[in-house]
């Protein structure tokens, strides 16, 4: 495989060339939203005008619709390594969690319990949670080890029970990085025949995501994080979206997977998909001149996670450097395969806002706060302090700009 190309990758960004306020900007706020390549806005405005209107009519423009939203299930089909009537579009993972979790508490009896992770974000909690007062669930919290924010295995074993119906657990965590085993989760759960809800929308846009060999029961990510328009993307195993009773409106389609799909979808973003999923591709192509869509995905995220990585380890050492950061989560680059390149810091006694303000100030965008992965935030004590600042990495970025960055701080620090 070779490697990937940054100027190549960011090349098919607009958003990476323009100016703001005299300078180009860096974009290191990738985990709250990645930019988007050219040819996937131009998809979504050809759509707007060629193609939009409501699906199933006999018309040119509705019949376009439809075969878009074709299009769009099977090119996520290739991503996630599922069949297409798998796939569950909605507004976004949040809508479609509360959406499956309500559904899926139709079945709960009460006392029947669900695991969720204090490394988690709350998308993954908070819907679970609901279920006490609707469905008498015992909601159980899994905890995580402070020093390297790494899930407690050993505490999951000891609360999954024959009671546990599900485990909700995060594939990487979006504001430390750290990815679990989810493979040695889902074994876990179906040992005592719990059903294992997988959030990969920190980790899909990091490494490539094959279902069938995780073999859990659902996935959600968003698409707005992997380089495309804001578009909530759900995988179900074909018979649990067939057995459970989505609500939904009387007319509206019976069939798996629309069943699933409350309302009008998001047309044009699903245009967009698509030709986020072809760049994805294209991308792959470039590092592994391939055969199947599927295995061009597979290189592209590949050949991603090792430039990633590469910056990961330059980050990391530069920020261990700096007199007075504190770094959350994993920081021996032997362990990165555990970890995305997205890192959580507190630095000095400034908050989290007002270093990204000054950073922001510099053309250097990263977020502040807890970015909803509270339970993380709270055990940590970092709360009161305004939660944490975040650098996160993509595909586009580049070794100049992390040490752009690395310098940043170190004035900011300097200046304390
Ligand atoms: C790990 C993780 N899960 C869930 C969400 C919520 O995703 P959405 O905005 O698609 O509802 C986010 C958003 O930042 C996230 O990072």
């Amino acid at each position: 495989m070779l490697p990937l190309d940054p100027t190549w990758v960011r090349s098919r960004f607009p958003a990476l060339s323009q100016e703001i306020d005299g300078r180009i900007p860096v974009f290191f706020d990738g985990p709250g939203g990645s930019q988007v390549p050219g040819s996937v806005i131009e998809a979504m405005s050809h759509y707007l005008v060629t193609s939009n209107a409501n699906v199933h009519g006999a018309f040119t423009t509705s019949r376009r619709t439809d075969e878009w939203i074709v299009s769009a299930r099977a090119a996520v089909a290739d991503l996630l390594g599922c069949d297409p009537d798998e796939v569950v579009f909605g507004a976004n993972m949040t809508t479609l969690t509360f959406a499956f979790s309500r559904a899926i508490g139709r079945e709960l009896l009460p006392g029947d319990e669900i695991l969720v992770t204090r490394l988690d974000h709350y998308a993954n909690v908070s819907p679970w949670q609901a279920l006490e007062e609707e469905a008498g669930a015992v909601v159980r919290v899994v905890d995580f080890h402070t020093e390297d924010c790494t899930l407690d295995m050993e505490d999951l074993k000891r609360q999954i029970n024959a009671k546990t119906r599900v485990v909700a657990i995060g594939y990487a965590s979006n504001a430390v990085g750290t990815v679990n085993d989810v493979a040695a989760v889902v074994r876990l759960a179906h040992a005592v025949g719990a059903w294992v809800f997988v959030d990969a929308v920190h980790y899909s846009a990091h490494g490539p995501i094959d279902v069938r060999a995780l073999d859990c029961d659902f996935l959600a990510c968003s698409a707005y994080k992997f380089y495309g328009p804001h578009v909530g993307i759900l995988y179900g195993k074909r018979q649990h979206l067939t057995h459970l009773r989505p609500y939904k409106v009387r007319p509206a389609p019976e069939e798996v997977p629309s069943r699933w799909e409350t309302g009008t979808l998001n047309h044009e973003g699903l245009a967009g998909l698509v030709v986020t999923i072809d760049y994805l591709a294209e991308l792959g192509q470039h590092v592994l001149p391939s055969g199947s869509r599927r295995e061009a995905l597979v290189a592209a995220m590949e050949a991603s996670r090792r430039y990633e990585r590469e910056l990961c380890v330059q980050l990391i050492a530069g920020l261990l450097k700096i007199p007075g950061l504190i770094l959350y989560g994993i920081t021996d680059p032997a362990r990165f395969a555990w970890r995305t390149p997205t890192v959580a810091i507190r630095l000095g006694g400034k908050t989290p806002y007002a270093i990204a303000k000054e950073l922001g100030d510099r053309g250097i965008f990263t977020w502040h706060g807890n970015f909803y992965a509270l339970g993380l935030s709270e055990k940590l004590n970092v709360e009161v302090g305004g939660g944490f600042l975040r650098i996160g990495l993509l595909a586009y970025n580049t070794r100049e700009e992390i040490e752009g960055l690395l310098h940043a701080l170190q004035e900011i620090a300097a200046a304390e």
